[in-house]
């Protein structure tokens, strides 16, 4: 069999990876395929990318560890070298005495885990022999080969070897050993290592390799056709710049859940490379976590996506890590060992909990660059913690399969050597099944489970952002400092001698009425003018940064019933208001405290809109299905008054109807919940209630439609929501047969839409996000629903 240099560098050299892909299994995997764009995201040393270029494939790589970077970098220019040079300059350069070029400048900067790793004259024979590479040697891709056999040769110099989760020390180095004194085998000068290995790299380049392939029945490769394009840094941070459905091929080995320490096993690599302390435990976070000192991502990985703009797609990523069932089987079984101090180390429930976060991110992305059709090919090891055997293959093929990639096969491998139980027995973890996964991207782009949420998410999104809206302008929360400002001409007219009875600190008060910009009344809440102006209970509350809720706990005074009611129909009695002058005060008085003379109007008016916002915030959760009615009811009447049908809104209250003016339009509009309903000029109506949300009234006054409206959006509950739909349009159609129900929903997972397929009881169903975001669906949407109200009416198809 012929190799290219590339494939060969790949097999002589153990760097960096333990598990490099052989050029053999890359091969076979690839086989099926044309070749088109594959990807590597954890690429090493680069194997998957040099065996599949071989092949025709035009590759892609990120590798965060320089080490691997490095070792591809020398791929490369093994593939570019000039032969006969090489060969002469390497026979030129075994006669030299590198000691002869040591100095200061290229000695090695070691760190706290390297320190003493080399006999000192091997150390000085290394840097020698660097120095004098890059003094003597010109031509750049001989110079890379020659140093990047000198990086090859540091474990055979050393007194190190690379054993998992640390460097094993012999014990000749005379450092601190274990209990049971460890001697690695003849260490090698650096002159017999160096000459070694270089004589190796050239017969490789030569042809005389004969490496071992896993699977014979492979076609020959042919040379590289093209070269990989590597990006170096987190594939967490790289992925999610990639394009969608860009990737024919992810071909893989993430770092498994194991424990191995790259940046402990790679210490003198790194050290070779000019990494210090600082850069090396900063990569070792930001590694994927596999190791017990890897502290959570999570914060950094949310602000990253809330950078790029894709929060939606973060919380479909949590959503699902905390969905996955046997994922939290294992880890609140890890959690309970942890509690009852059964894990040999605290941090090996974190580290499970971390690595699965991540590589839900990191799935998540595939399953989104991948063209349609296309295809994660991954080679990953389960493991087991204290007994515990933790499922990586079958957690992380759940979570591909929700995000709308299907697992074809998952292949157990024979165990390879170099990383058997024994070695890592002792830290009570055992290495199981090593397997193949094969995930596929569907070709059709049907509706996965993936999509609908998205689709939910963003309709939740675009209904919060007008939701916070209106809410602001309902709160009136913007005209309450105008009103205060009205009132400050009279500012003499309140007293505030019994401040201390109120609640009101000292210092907050002296710092007030001192203040330049600040009057009492807008700071402090008097007694009396909360009597006088009860409208102005909001604004004392939030600029105290206290909820309505916290009110209620602190006091037992209800400040929502007092607050929602715009017409002072009831009012607040002499206990509640010295409660609430109280609380207000002494809340008001700790944040002007706490400031040290620094609180200024801006502050206060900061403060106003804050606890306003987490008002908000806390109604929009309530209220999302219900908003999902509105924005349909909203829509209805619009589409009404663009047809010129719109006659006149029902109010709930009171018989008398509002005849539609377009002054007041907007105003009606925002306040769609105080209606029962439109009249349309075709003596037909729309009606708002709940169960049916929607019904479309013809002109005898029968039922010719229905609407339900869904705007739920957790997966869970898409049944559920189906269900009660369906019931609603049972009940419909026991009293008006003739009616035609249209179904609304934010998320309908593949199996509800299956039933609603199925359901004779649905007429119609429609997705609200396609009703908001295009064009054609709403045009369906309204189409239908006037059409039922149209005696003559087609109905919708
Ligand atoms: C199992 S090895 C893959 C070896 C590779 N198949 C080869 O043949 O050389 C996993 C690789 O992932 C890299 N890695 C770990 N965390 C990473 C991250 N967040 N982004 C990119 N690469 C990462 C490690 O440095 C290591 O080289």
């Amino acid at each position: 069999m012929s190799h290219t240099p590339a494939m060969i560098i790949a097999s002589t050299t153990k760097v960096p990876g333990r598990l490099l892909f052989s050029e053999g299994l890359v091969h076979y995997l690839l086989r099926p395929f044309k070749p088109g764009i594959l990807l590597d995201p954890f690429s090493g040393a680069g194997a998957a990318l040099f065996a599949a270029s071989a092949l025709g494939w035009y590759t892609k790589g990120i590798e965060l560890l320089s080490v691997g970077i490095y070792a591809t970098q020398a791929r490369l220019a093994a593939n570019r070298v000039n032969m006969p040079i090489f060969k002469q300059t390497v026979a030129n350069l075994l006669q030299i005495n590198f000691a002869e070029y040591h100095g200061q400048t290229y000695s090695l900067k070691h760190i706290a885990i390297t320190k003493g790793a080399f006999p000192e004259e091997e150390e000085k024979q290394l840097i020698g022999y660097i120095a004098y590479c890059k003094q003597m040697v010109n031509d750049t891709d001989i110079q890379t080969l020659l140093l990047f056999a000198a990086f090859c040769t540091l474990e055979d110099i050393s007194y190190t070897r690379k054993d998992g989760q640390y460097l094993r020390w012999d014990m000749r180095s005379g450092r601190s050993l274990g209990n049971i004194p460890f001697n690695k085998g003849p260490i090698l000068t650096f002159q017999e290592a160096i000459t070694r290995k270089l004589k190796q790299i050239i017969s490789d380049l030569e042809g005389n390799c004969v490496q071992q392939s896993l699977f014979e029945d492979t076609d020959p490769p042919r040379t590289l056709l093209t070269s990989p394009e590597m990006y170096q840094g987190s594939c967490l941070d790289v992925l999610p710049r990639i394009a969608q459905s860009s990737i024919d091929v992810v071909l893989t080995s993430p770092p498994y859940a194991n424990r191995y320490d790259y940046t402990r096993t790679y210490a003198l690599e790194l050290v070779y490379l000019g990494c210090n302390d600082e850069q090396v435990k900063q990569l070792r976070q930001e590694l994927l976590s596999c190791t017990v000192e890897n502290k959570s991502k999570r914060d950094r990985i949310e602000e990253y996506y809330k950078f790029l703009g894709r929060e939606v797609d973060f919380d479909i990523i949590n959503t699902t890590f905390q969905e996955q069932r046997a994922l939290q089987e294992v880890l609140s079984i890890l959690d309970t060992y942890l509690a009852q101090k059964q894990l040999n180390n605290p941090g090996i429930a974190s580290l499970v909990r971390n690595y699965f976060y991540e590589m839900c991110f990191v799935v998540y992305e595939l399953a989104r660059i991948l063209k349609p059709g296309g295809t994660v090919i991954m080679v990953n090891d389960n493991v087991q913690y204290a007994g515990e055997e933790v499922p990586v293959d079958l957690i992380l093929s759940d979570f591909a399969q929700s995000f709308g990639l299907t697992t074809k096969h998952i292949w157990t491998l024979n165990r390879g050597k170099g990383n058997s139980s024994q070695q890592m027995g002792n830290h009570g973890r055992t290495e199981l099944r090593k397997c193949v996964y094969v995930w596929e991207k569907d070709n059709r782009m049907a509706i996965t489970r993936d999509q609908l949420l998205i689709e939910a998410h963003q309709i939740n999104y675009q209904l919060r952002s007008t939701f916070f809206y209106r809410k602001l302008k309902e709160y009136k929360v913007l005209t309450f400092p105008s009103i205060v400002a009205n009132i400050t001409p009279l500012a003499e007219l309140y007293n505030w001698d019994q401040r201390a009875d109120w609640g009101i600190s000292e210092d907050a008060f002296t710092y007030i009425s001192k203040h330049e910009d600040l009057k009492l009344i807008q700071v402090f809440c008097h007694p009396k003018l909360l009597r006088e102006y009860p409208v102005l209970l909001a604004y004392y509350r939030n600029i105290a940064a206290l909820s309505q809720k916290s009110v209620s706990y602190l006091i037992g005074v209800n400040v929502a019933k007092y607050e929602t009611d715009q017409d002072n129909k009831t009012s607040l009695n002499d206990t509640q208001i010295s409660l609430l002058v109280r609380l207000f005060n002494e809340h008001m008085s700790l944040i002007i405290d706490s400031s040290i003379q620094s609180f200024t109007e801006q502050e206060l008016q900061g403060l106003l809109l804050t606890s306003t916002g987490a008002q908000i915030d806390g109604a929009w959760r309530n209220a999302i299905g219900e908003e999902a009615e509105k924005v349909v009811q909203r829509l209805l009447v619009k589409e009404a008054v663009k047809l010129g049908l719109l006659s006149a809104f029902i109010p709930r209250n009171g018989t008398n109807m509002e005849p539609f003016t377009p002054e007041y339009f907007e105003t009606q509009l925002g306040n769609i919940g105080s209606y029962r309903g439109i009249m349309l000029n075709n003596q037909t109506s729309i009606l708002f209630s709940s169960e049916p949300d929607i019904s479309l009234i013809g002109r005898n006054g029968t039922t010719s439609g229905v609407i339900e409206v869904k705007g739920g959006t957790d997966h869970a509950g898409a049944l559920e929501r189906y269900g009660a739909a369906k019931k609603s349009f049972e009940d419909t159609l026991r009293s008006a047969p003739q009616a035609k129900t249209i179904l609304v929903a934010s998320c309908i997972t593949p199996e509800a839409l299956q039933r609603i397929k199925e359901d004779g009881t649905i007429f119609k169903y429609f997705n609200l996000t396609q009703i908001m975001k295009e064009k054609q669906k709403y045009s369906e949407f309204v189409e239908c629903v006037f059409m039922l109200l149209d005696e003559n009416h087609k109905v919708c198809e």
